[in-house]
C-alpha cells in the first residue's frame, strides 16, 4: 500500500477530548435560593456571595428573605424575595426547600424556573429513634422529581453532602469537600461544577445522570451518622481524579 493509500483509509482525526476540569465562567450569573431562609439555602448563599456571586434569596414570604438577606450580612449585597421573584431574576436557581414542601414548590414555579438551570440539593429522609433513613420518591429520587415537574428548565443535583454549620461559619475559610454533580447536559454540569469551584476548597466532580441521584441523595444519611458518632460535620472526597 503506498502512503496515499493509507491516507485515504485512515479514520479522520478526532478531536482531542476536552480537559473535564476545563470550566466555564460563572461568576457574572445570579444565583436564586429557593427556601434560602433555613440554614442549608442561608449556608450556600452566604458562601456563593462571599465568593462575589450576586445571589437572591428566596422565600413563600419576601420580607423573610429580605430579614435572612441582612442577617447575612450588607457587604454580601444578597436580596431578598419570594421564590417567585427569586426565580425569576435568577440565572442558577437552588431547590433548598425540605422534601415535603418540594413537588408543590416546583409545581408553582414551572413558569418562573423555564429555561433556568436548577440545582436541586433536596434529601428525602425519614427519621425515626434509629436515625435518618432515606425515603424512595415515587419518581427515583428529588431530583428526577424535580426533572418530571420542570420540562422546561435544565434540572440538575449538587449540594447534598454540605455542611450548614460550616458553611454559615464566617470563621471557616474554606469547606473542605467534593460536591457530586449529576445532570443529563454535560454544558449543564460544567457550569454547575464551575460555581462549586468559586468556593474555596470545594470541588464539583461529575457523578452520572439523575437517575442516579437517589444514591447521592440516600448518602446523606450515613453522613448523619458519622456526624453523630464523630461529632463532626463530615464531607467527601473522590480519590484519583
Ligand atoms: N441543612 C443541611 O445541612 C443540608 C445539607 C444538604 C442538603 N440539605 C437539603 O436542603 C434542603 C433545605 O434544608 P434546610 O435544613 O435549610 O431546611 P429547612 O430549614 O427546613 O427549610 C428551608 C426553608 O424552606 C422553606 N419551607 C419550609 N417548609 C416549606 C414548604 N412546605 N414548602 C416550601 N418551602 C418551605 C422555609 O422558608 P420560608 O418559610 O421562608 O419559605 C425554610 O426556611 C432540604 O431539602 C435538605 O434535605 C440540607
Amino acid at each position: 500500500m503506498t502512503t496515499s493509500d493509507s491516507a485515504q483509509t485512515e479514520a479522520p482525526a478526532k478531536a482531542p477530548a476536552k480537559d473535564p476540569w476545563d470550566l466555564p465562567d460563572v461568576s457574572g450569573l445570579v444565583v436564586g435560593v429557593l427556601g434560602g431562609t433555613g440554614p442549608q439555602g442561608k449556608g450556600l448563599a452566604y458562601r456563593f456571595a462571599r465568593a462575589g456571586q450576586k445571589v437572591i434569596l428566596g422565600s413563600r414570604a419576601a420580607e423573610r428573605a429580605q430579614a435572612a438577606a441582612v442577617e447575612l450580612g450588607a457587604d454580601l449585597g444578597i436580596e431578598g424575595a419570594d421564590n417567585a421573584e427569586c426565580a425569576r431574576r435568577s440565572d442558577i436557581v437552588i431547590v433548598a426547600v425540605p422534601w415535603d414542601g418540594h413537588g408543590a414548590t416546583l409545581e408553582t414555579l414551572r413558569e418562573e424556573l423555564a429555561g433556568k438551570l436548577v440545582i436541586d440539593c433536596v434529601n428525602p429522609l425519614g427519621f425515626d429513634k434509629k436515625g435518618a433513613y432515606a425515603l424512595r420518591p415515587e419518581e427515583g429520587s428529588a431530583a428526577e422529581q424535580a426533572a418530571a415537574l420542570l420540562p422546561d428548565s435544565r434540572v440538575t443535583a449538587a449540594f447534598h453532602h454540605l455542611s450548614a454549620v460550616l458553611l454559615a461559619d464566617p470563621e471557616t475559610e474554606e469547606i473542605d469537600t467534593d460536591v457530586m454533580v449529576l445532570g443529563e447536559s454535560r454544558a449543564d454540569t460544567d457550569l454547575v461544577q464551575a460555581l462549586t469551584a468559586r468556593v474555596p476548597g470545594m470541588r464539583g466532580v461529575f457523578a452520572g445522570r439523575l437517575r442516579n441521584a437517589h444514591q447521592v441523595e440516600s448518602l446523606v444519611a450515613n453522613l448523619i451518622s458519622v456526624n453523630r458518632r464523630y461529632k463532626a460535620h463530615a464531607g467527601l472526597r473522590i480519590t484519583d481524579v
